[in-house]
């Protein structure tokens, strides 16, 4: 799957309405920041939901810290706009979820070791099951606890990732059905590429073989409460894809799995990009004519110019293959970045009349409605990946705000504990009236 850079330009209503009065007050003291949008995190959950068939059950993926958006505060936002399940990759995030008081469904749809079979447990999370050991662990383990676990069969369907053929499948089946620990709840698989639908595609072939798979496990007897198929990409197409839940996880956030899907969709779902990103400049020089710029060298200056220094590079996950092809927006214009990008320092070029000075907010990814802005799918472009893992790999350390339809920004609960002791207290970070 691949975003298009024109996808969300062409849909959006641009980052998180905040006045600049309320960023100034609350990012103060912030080198860097990523600001989520409550509201498009709502409006999202409620366009997916309007897709839905009635009855199917809508999981927010939230694995991997949101897609980078914060895992704790997305999770609850997600529930209170009307999601039912959570879906995350590892059980440790699902303890995560269980310690911050999240108790909703949560289903783990990662590779879950025997040694873990306690916390699956202790967290009364689903797993997705494909062999026989980790089953037997985690009934001994519902056993010693008193619990039972609810399991989801992982079929192949055609991704050949996770998952059993259909006959190895049944015979797993018939083991868990044998374990008093565990309950067969849900089969499950995933979709490989949902940019072509109808006849002849992938993605028509696999929704055969999980309706027929569905079939032989209903067949042999075994009660399939849950059965789900569709991530984001099924869930918009309304492919006629079976099952009884979808997990969303990227349209979510508001970015599109791809742009085939957005054209697929062809406006009858609208997304908002919940995250922008944000960083103060931390010094503007004059260079001369000349000057080599960065490691290697690699920008040389043709003319004297003015370089303004960003506190933010690929540690904190801004990608280094943006090195003298990338563009940030401060003050309402694009400037190039210039030379190869740092482990935590980027460095642009503002030359002209009306360039910014130290202080000013220089925006990675985002901008205000309606203004210049530079949109996720822009940037994996540029940076030769997919929306997905730009945001995804914005380093949980940044700071996340969480933008609210009134204006205020506030401190998400779940950021680093060291930034939260630095931070301005408490929770609240500014409102828009000072
Ligand atoms: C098993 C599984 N389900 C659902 C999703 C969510 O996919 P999307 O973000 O395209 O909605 C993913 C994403 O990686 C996944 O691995």
């Amino acid at each position: 799957m691949g975003g298009g850079a024109q996808v969300n330009g062409a849909q959006d209503r641009g980052s998180p309405a905040v006045s600049p009065a309320a960023r100034g007050a609350a990012t103060e003291g912030l080198n860097t920041w990523c600001a989520i949008s409550v509201g498009a995190l709502e409006h999202n959950v409620a366009q997916l939901r309007g897709r839905l068939p009635g009855g199917c059950r809508l999981a927010a993926v939230v694995k991997s810290n949101a897609y980078g958006h914060g895992m704790v505060d997305c999770a609850r936002h997600f529930l209170r706009a009307g999601a039912d399940w959570l879906v995350v990759n590892g059980l440790y995030e699902a303890q995560r979820l269980r310690r911050h008081g999240i108790e909703a469904p949560v289903y783990v749809c990662g590779p879950v070791a025997p040694g873990q079979a306690g916390l699956a447990a202790s967290t009364g999370a689903r797993v997705a099951l494909y062999d026989a050991d980790t089953a037997r662990a985690l009934d001994r383990a519902a056993r010693q606890t008193g619990t039972t676990i609810r399991v989801h069969v992982k079929l192949e369907t055609g991704m050949h990732r996770q998952g059993l053929e259909l006959r190895p499948a049944l015979d797993l089946a018939r083991l868990v059905e044998a374990l008093p620990g565990l309950r067969l709840e849900g089969l499950t698989s995933h979709m490989a590429d949902m940019d072509e639908i109808g006849p002849g595609s992938a993605a028509q072939a696999q929704t055969e073989r999980f309706a027929a798979g569905l079939s032989a496990f209903r067949q042999a007897g075994h009660v399939v409460e849950v059965a789900h198929l569709a991530s984001s990409g099924g869930a918009l197409r309304l492919a006629g894809i079976p099952g009884t839940l979808v997990r969303t996880g990227i349209a979510a956030y508001g970015l599109w799995p791809s742009a085939a899907v957005a054209r697929g969709v062809g406006g009858a779902a609208k997304l908002r990009p919940a995250l922008s990103w944000h960083c103060r400049v931390a010094q503007v020089k004059e260079v001369p004519a000349g000057a080599a710029v960065g490691y290697g060298g690699t920008y040389v200056a043709p003319a004297a110019t003015r370089l303004a220094i960003l506190p933010v590079g690929y540690g904190e996950g801004y990608p280094r293959s943006l090195s003298g092809c990338g563009e940030v927006v401060i003050e309402g214009r694009r400037w190039p970045v210039r030379g190869r990008v740092c482990m935590n320092m980027t460095i642009v070029e503002v030359a002209g009349d009306h360039a910014p000075a130290a202080g000013a907010v220089a925006t990675l990814i985002g901008g205000p409605p309606g203004g210049e802005r530079v949109g996720a799918d822009e940037v994996a472009q540029r940076a030769g990946t997919i929306n997905y893992e730009v945001t995804t790999r914005i380093h949980p350390d940044v700071p996340r705000l969480m933008a609210w339809p009134d204006g205020r920004l506030t401190w998400a609960e779940a950021n680093s504990p060291d930034h939260a002791a630095g931070a301005p207290p408490p929770l609240e970070l500014g409102d828009s009236a000072t």
